[in-house]
């Protein structure tokens, strides 16, 4: 199950982050088999780099594999995503490489100065993409070997246009197993009159959202690029503001799964004597959660900012409240499986007593998870889209 066979017949054993032994998933797909059998060709980019001081950069690699298989290149690794630094650091460990041989950089960290091989998981996010590609730009030279890879439906005339404005003119390969290959030339013509990084945008929090929604009207909101509803509210975190709970003075609140940190925030402007801690495994998130906050709170508010998986971090029984809108749509696991996992780490960071507020689809059935977890949940407030549910830590 979690064999990757390499191109000339070894292979690699590969998990995702966090290890689960009931996880089906596989840590890779087609589209890094089809790059990595590209780089094995006849004419391999990488033959230049070996034993020259030429710099390999990974983007955007889901759970390591690309990294793992190249080590003996000495990658820099650039994602968003702590669960995929993790499972880098988890796949090099159990395959014999040494820790070292990677450089393991965020999306949010300064890029390498000089790229030779450029390699690109396609992301999701085009907007990731637009700011991974700028921030890159100028490392990339005439010389610079850009193969990009991802499966057919994540690659669009959008992300082949995006490649070209960017870096130079750009090609597919034919698909194989539903996965496609990227071929970018760079052209310095094109690398110079590149438009300035859009990234991080801001817009201004609207004025008809009541409750504690009410506190961040007119106010500016700061999001990174690939940041979740980046662009305006979510009707759901909406939702959420308008019958947002009122933490006591000196109580610690974890806005968790913080994106933009408009919950965490709203719950700190209506008292800013509570001790605020954001968390989110996007790094994109966690700073503009963070400008966010600087930019709005009262002063003297506390609040701190962690990029990690879940509440998993937190001391045991050292929160009051948890603020959780869960992803409902990811690469990263089935999503149930998150928010589940979310829901059990927040009762073990609650002190007795201690509640969690959630807010979701209804159709995602959450209260019966919560019923079973906390032995208790109540529905705060439902419209017919979203349900806010409340699941309280017994002794
Ligand atoms: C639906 S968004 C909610 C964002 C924000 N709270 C809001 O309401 O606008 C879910 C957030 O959970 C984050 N997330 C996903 N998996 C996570 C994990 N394992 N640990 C921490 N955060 C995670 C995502 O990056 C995303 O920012």
């Amino acid at each position: 199950m979690n064999h990757f066979a390499l191109p000339g017949g070894a292979g690699l054993d590969l998990v995702r982050y966090p290890v689960d032994p009931r996880d089906r998933l596989r840590a890779w797909d087609a589209s890094d088999e089809y790059l990595l059998q590209h780089l094995a060709a006849a004419e391999d980019p990488l033959d230049d780099l070996a034993g020259g001081d030429g710099r390999l950069v990974v983007l955007g690699d889901r759970w390591g594999a690309l990294t793992t298989a190249l080590a003996a290149y000495e990658p820099v690794q650039i994602t968003d995503s702590f669960l995929a630094q993790r499972a880098t650091a988890e796949n090099l460990a159990r395959n014999g490489r040494p820790a070292d041989a990677v450089r393991l950089l965020s999306s949010r960290d300064e890029p390498p100065a000089r790229v030779d091989v450029l390699l690109v998981r396609v992301p999701k996010s085009l907007a990731l993409l637009e700011d991974q590609l700028l921030r890159l730009a100028p490392a990339v030279h005439a010389g610079t070997v850009v193969v990009g890879a991802g499966m057919v439906k994540e690659i669009h005339t959008s992300t082949l246009e995006l490649f070209e404005r960017v870096i130079g003119p750009t090609r597919t390969s034919l698909a194989q197993r539903k996965a496609r290959l990227i071929f970018c030339t760079p052209d310095p013509e094109v690398l110079a009159a590149r438009a300035a990084d859009p990234w991080p945008q801001r817009y201004a929090f609207p004025s008809d959202v009541p409750g504690s929604g009410a506190l961040l009207a007119g106010r500016t909101v700061t999001n990174h690029a690939g940041v979740f509803s980046a662009e305006r509210l979510d009707i759901g975190t909406r939702f959420f503001l308008e019958h947002l709970p009122v933490p006591a003075d000196g109580h610690h609140v974890v806005d968790l799964g913080c994106g933009n940190g408009v919950l965490g925030l709203a719950a700190s402007l209506s008292a800013p004597r509570a001790e605020l801690t954001f968390v989110d495994e996007s790094f994109g998130a966690v700073a503009s959660a963070e400008e966010t906050f600087r930019a709005n709170a009262a002063p003297g508010a506390e609040a701190r900012f962690v990029v990690a998986d879940g509440a998993g971090g937190l001391a045991r029984g050292s929160v009051d409240l948890v603020l959780n809108n869960p992803p409902f749509h990811s690469y990263q696991a089935s999503t149930d499986a998150t928010a589940h996992r979310m829901f059990a780490d927040a009762k073990r960071a609650l002190r007795p007593g201690g509640e969690l507020w959630v807010v979701g689809n209804r159709h995602l059935g959450y209260h019966v998870r919560l019923k079973r977890l906390f032995g208790n949940c109540r529905t705060v407030a439902g419209n017919p889209k979203f349900v806010i549910l409340r699941a309280v830590r017994g002794d």
